[in-house]
């Protein structure tokens, strides 16, 4: 009897302290925020599988800037930049069903941040994680060399830790 009070305990406070970190975050209102790339992506991306993706971000940063140096121009995100990313299976789904959100949101004062960027994933129907282990900053610290998307960042540009070149 008592095992059973004590596991209800534990069953209840694991619930209670997962829900309460969701809780924190809500999806931004992205959808009618501008696309930096106005095209599906669907280029593969190495162990990925096929998926079809847009890309948002919202005004801040757009606003970012490409600070000119003398040797070498780095890219420069404000903080409260957010990039949204929607992924789907199919390109039929594109715009028609729920998509995946794969999400990027510039705040160097959250004690979770990775060099600066807080990581959320969203599977449809599901809530958003947080991503605090290194599986999307180990990729997208390759935005800051030579690399096959996109433009190719041909000179090695610091970028921020995006592919996509949001910063003018
Ligand atoms: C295997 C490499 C890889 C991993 C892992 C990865 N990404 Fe990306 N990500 C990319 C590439 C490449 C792009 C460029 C756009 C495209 O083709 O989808 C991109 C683009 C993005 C963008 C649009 C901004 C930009 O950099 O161009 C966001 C937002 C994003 N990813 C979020 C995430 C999040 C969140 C995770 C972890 C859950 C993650 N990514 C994991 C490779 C990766």
């Amino acid at each position: 009897m008592r095992e059973t009070l004590i596991i209800i305990i534990l069953v209840f406070l694991t619930v209670y302290s997962c829900k309460k970190e969701n809780e924190q975050f809500t999806i931004p209102d992205y959808k009618n925020w501008k696309q930096p790339v106005n095209a599906v992506l669907d280029t593969p991306i190495s162990g990925h599988g096929e998926s079809y993706r847009l890309i948002y971000a919202n005004e801040t940063a757009f606003k970012s800037k490409i600070i000119k140096e003398i040797d070498k121009s780095r890219v420069s995100m404000n903080e409260g930049s957010v990039i949204v990313k929607e992924v789907f299976e199919k390109r039929e789904d594109v715009g028609y069903k729920i998509p995946g959100l794969f999400i990027m949101i510039k705040n160097s004062n959250d004690p979770d941040a990775i060099n600066g960027w807080v990581y959320y994933m969203k599977k449809p129907g599901k809530d958003a994680v947080e991503v605090k282990w290194r599986m999307c900053v180990g990729c997208h610290e390759a935005a800051n060399e030579k690399h096959p998307y996109f433009d190719g960042n041909k000179n090695g540009m610091f970028r921020d830790y995006l592919f996509t070149l949001i910063a003018k």
